[in-house]
């Protein structure tokens, strides 16, 4: 590690035990309980799943025909889509839970049947000050309206799927992914339809697919002499993107509450960028408060990269895995395998060896 790895590990865990100390309110939507929150426990595991089969088009927006209109506009669904055993969508899992929350406390739990889908008519709480963005950035659009003391009007269609806020989490075994969702993505007044799969594509998408799984990422695992490039940027790359990459990386503003406070929102990097060995600096443009995709200046941001979490030779006092396996630190990404598992170690052993740019 370049920086002093106690001083960071000591500041780290205290962070880490204040964030624990803290009781994270079920239909609380602050930061640190976006990042923190376990998955909700104690409901009837697919309690909510949709009637029907349900074994077709799998990965595709099921909204696209179950919508007013669509070619099976006699089954709406609230949600729907499709889970996946690995980030890329390269083979879907049945028996996986979808567990969203929605801001009034309310649990819907989905099961994935063998095609991988999941869907449901259960509704989802909408908050009344919802704000429509241009892709998540400035200006931001009240879709409420306020007198002129500054009371509720007009609430935010509740029909209207961009107003659902919602939490998400995917479970599979003991394996959590949080999605550390705000606000429902996709579907809006024109488009009143909701899927999963609308936001969470295949391969070339940047978010990847809906997906909880343990599949190992390589084919071949040598037991010594890993290379950085052949063997640890796949696995980060399919494990740890979307979240750890360079640039902009925080959850847009959805609500009234996001812009007056905008603590609200979230960098999922953490400002760690895993995509590059060193760390990153990328310009990002900051868009004008009225003119839709006008850009006004430029912000500088800077990410950490792998190597500043890892210590070179003691995998035990390494960041990179403290914070991704089972036992280890709590996680804004949740867990991703013990210390069996052949992703683990060859994250392990390439510490071992030195953790070079290789
Ligand atoms: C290309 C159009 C299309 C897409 C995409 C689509 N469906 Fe359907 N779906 C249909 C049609 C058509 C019906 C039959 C409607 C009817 O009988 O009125 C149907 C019926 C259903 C039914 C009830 C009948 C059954 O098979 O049990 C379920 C459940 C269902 N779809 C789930 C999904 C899910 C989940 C997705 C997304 C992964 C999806 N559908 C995507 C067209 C589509
Ligand atoms: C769903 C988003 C998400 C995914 C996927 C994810 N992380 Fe994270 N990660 C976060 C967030 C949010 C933080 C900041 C909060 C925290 O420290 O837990 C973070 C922090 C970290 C940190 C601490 C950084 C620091 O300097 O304090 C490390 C190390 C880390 N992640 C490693 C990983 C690795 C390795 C993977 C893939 C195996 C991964 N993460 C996947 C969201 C994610």
């Amino acid at each position: 590690m370049r920086k002093k790895p106690m001083v960071l590990l000591a500041v780290i865990l205290g962070a880490a035990a204040l964030a624990l100390a803290q009781v994270y309110d079920l239909t609380d939507f602050h930061a640190l309980g976006r990042m923190y929150q376990p998955a909700p426990d104690g409901h009837g595991v697919g309690k909510d799943n949709g009637p029907g089969r349900g074994t077709h088009h799998p990965g595709e927006d099921c909204g696209r025909c179950h919508r007013p209109g669509g070619r099976a506009e006699g089954y709406i669904w609230t949600m729907a889509g499709t889970l996946y055993a690995d980030r890329p969508g390269k083979s879907v899992l049945a028996n996986g839970e979808i567990i969203l929350q929605d801001r009034e406390g309310q649990v819907v739990s989905l099961t994935s049947n063998q095609a991988g889908n999941f869907w449901t008519t259960s509704p989802l709480a909408s908050d009344p000050y919802t704000v429509a963005t241009t892709h998540g950035h400035e200006p931001f659009i009240p879709l409420y309206t306020l007198d002129s003391n500054g009371n509720l009007v007009t609430a935010a269609p509740a029909d209207d799927p961009s107003t659902w806020h919602y939490k998400t989490w995917v479970r599979k075994g003991n394996a959590v992914r949080p999605m550390m969702t705000i606000a429902g993505a996709g579907g809006s007044l024109t488009t009143p339809r909701m899927s999963c799969n609308m936001h969470h594509g295949g391969v070339a998408h940047r978010a990847g697919a809906l997906w909880v799984g343990r599949v190992p990422t390589l084919e071949f695992y040598p037991t010594q002499h890993l290379g950085y490039r052949k063997h640890i940027y796949p696995i980060l790359r399919s494990n740890c993107a979307p979240c750890h990459i360079p640039g902009k990386t925080v959850t847009p503003r959805n609500s009234r509450t996001d812009i007056e406070t905008p603590s609200t929102a979230v960098d999922y990097s953490g400002g760690l960028d895993l995509m590059t060995y060193e760390g990153s600096e990328v310009q990002s443009p900051l868009y004008h408060p009225t003119i839709p995709y006008k850009v006004i200046a430029y912000e500088t941001i800077r990410k950490k990269g792998v190597a500043d979490v890892v210590d070179p030779g003691s995998p035990p006092k390494s960041l990179l895995l403290v914070k991704t396996v089972e036992g280890g630190m709590p996680h804004g990404g949740g867990t991703f395998w013990n210390q069996g598992h052949p992703d683990y170690r060859a994250l392990s052993e390439w510490i071992r060896e030195g953790a070079r740019n290789n």
